[in-house]
């Protein structure tokens, strides 16, 4: 489902200089790429082929969206295999086991590429925001066509064709930007749901995590850019939409004039078409009165807040900087849950983080069976070099951390199938989204509340929101049935 605003790339003047302003100078450059790709598909007598592997978050997604958009503009046909003439890794940083996934597929990569010489390697994402990690790469992985970083992604056509036109890694890294570069086409994995960056960057520095060091300071955009960005989406046949920012409570607070995230959301609500509203991710510090209203208002928001605690424990959340105490966050969900009753809760949680104690893990397994979250998503605390944790004296015993991500993880797993449980017989909405993997007879959907729901029906289903009734609770799924009559 591509979405390329409607630019005849075959009429812009490949002899003429590239235009200096973007994006213009983008088009200019997506069109020397269709031509090159055309050439070379007629040589080889079939279509170029280029596969977008993803290693990170919604937000790293959604970056594979615009470069997957980028490449089926310029003619090349996305395949899901590595076996493919260009090969891009968007990669992730934020835990070690993120990185080290990338050079394992690298290895495998080399094995290909050696059969298959004329294959391109690209490397981007928040990974390569790391000076450590291109030493690497130039020397250990030195089959690497094309390195670039985040902040000039939206260069990724301007960086292929400079790389068709050398022998040597092609490397362009920015180190920060504060520009957006709107209007460049987009391809998205769904056709009815589509993920939305409202923001990029992150200024809150908490100790332990690296995303701001590598996505660089909070830049909010524009809300009409992004309202045009969601009607045309709607117009072209989107029904879910999930506003994305590592902290979309801090949205709109620099722009001039300044602009509430909840304000965004009452004009993304009045939009036709769109059906459902979520957004990712809403730091507790900061989570407005005025947010809490929109979301009890609206039919269109859906019925779920992930609310990041990371810890229970108030002397380990100030070591973080989280800016929030456990009170505190106990009286935010107090107030959610108040005025939103059948709301779900989700949250990420990091066991062993310097000088974190059993005493402190036992203090954030309070909050959950205080809280009572509908899922968590437990980590290991994972040294990020740079960051000010990575420094603090006091890491843990890998004894204490499995014994308090044991415990953790046991009660996550209990809360959520007693909430879970709580919604048997149900009749709810569920917009259908895919077929099941094992069964192609049932179809998976989600809830508002983001729980998964398998249901026997068609593919002419996907796409649409029907109405199932909720049977069997299997923990974190339920198996259900169209309600008929509905
Ligand atoms: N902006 C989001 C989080 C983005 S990173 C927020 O503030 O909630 C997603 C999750 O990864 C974080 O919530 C945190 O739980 C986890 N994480 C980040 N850095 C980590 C580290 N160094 N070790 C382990 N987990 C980490
Ligand atoms: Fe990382 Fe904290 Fe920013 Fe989230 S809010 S991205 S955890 S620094
Ligand atoms: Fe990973 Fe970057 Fe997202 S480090 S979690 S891909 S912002």
């Amino acid at each position: 489902m591509i979405m390329d605003k409607g630019i005849d790339f075959d009429r812009i003047d490949l002899n003429s200089q590239p235009p200096a302003a973007e994006p213009w100078r983008q088009y200019y450059f997506i069109a020397g790429l269709r031509k090159y790709v055309k050439e070379e598909s007629e040589r080889m007598g079939r279509r170029l082929t280029a596969n977008v592997t993803t290693f990170g978050c919604q937000m790293n997604a959604r970056d594979s969206e615009k470069l997957s958009g980028i490449l089926e503009c310029a003619g090349y046909l996305l395949t899901e295999t590595e076996e493919a003439d260009l090969v891009i890794y968007n990669t992730c940083t934020v835990r070690d086991n993120a990185n080290q996934r990338v050079y394992g597929r690298l290895g495998h990569i080399n094995s290909i590429k050696k059969k298959n010489p004329h294959m391109k390697v690209a490397l981007c994402g928040c990974m390569m925001q790391e000076e450590s990690v291109i030493e690497k790469i130039t020397k250990s992985y030195r089959f690497v066509d094309l390195i670039f970083g985040t902040h000039n992604i939206f260069q990724f056509a301007e960086l292929l064709c400079t790389m068709f036109e050398s022998d040597r890694t092609v490397i362009n890294i920015w180190k920060d930007t504060d520009q957006i570069v709107e209007d460049l086409p987009t391809d998205r994995k769904y056709p009815f749901k589509s993920g939305i960056n409202i923001m990029f960057g992150c200024n809150n520095f908490c100790s332990y995590c690296i995303v701001p060091y590598v996505r660089g300071r909070e830049r909010s955009r524009d809300p009409e850019d992004i309202l045009k960005e969601i009607e045309a989406l709607a117009a072209d046949g989107v029904v879910e939409i999930m506003l994305l920012g590592q902290n979309v409570n801090s949205y709109g607070k620099n722009l001039i004039p300044p602009v509430s995230f909840a304000k965004l959301l009452r004009k993304a609500e009045e939009i036709d078409g769109i059906e459902r509203i979520r957004f990712m991710t809403s730091h507790p510090k900061d989570l407005s009165e005025e947010l809490i209203e929109v979301m009890k208002q609206s039919k269109k928001i859906c019925r779920h807040l992930h609310l990041p605690l990371q810890s229970g424990s108030t002397r380990i959340l100030q070591a973080m900087n989280r800016r929030y105490t456990k009170e505190q966050y106990l009286d935010l969900v107090g107030k959610i849950r108040k005025e939103i009753p059948d709301i779900a809760i989700t949250t990420d949680i990091i066991v062993g983080f310097p000088g974190e104690t059993m005493d402190d893990i036992e203090e954030t397994i309070d909050v959950v069976k205080k809280v009572r979250y509908e899922n968590a998503f437990t980590f290991i605390y994972s040294k990020r070099t740079g960051t000010p944790a990575a420094s603090m004296p006091d890491q843990v015993p890998s004894e204490v951390i499995k014994q308090g991500f044991d415990k953790l993880l046991s009660t996550v797993q209990e809360v959520a199938k007693e909430r879970a449980a709580l919604l048997r017989g149900k009749v709810l909405p569920a917009l259908a989204e895919e077929m099941n993997d094992q069964d192609g007879t049932l179809i998976t959907g989600r809830l508002s509340n983001n729980m998964i729901v398998h249901f026997p029906g068609s593919p002419s289903l996907l796409g649409k929101i029907i109405h199932v009734r909720l049977k069997e609770c299997h923990g974190f799924y339920y198996l259900g049935e169209i309600a008929e009559g509905l």
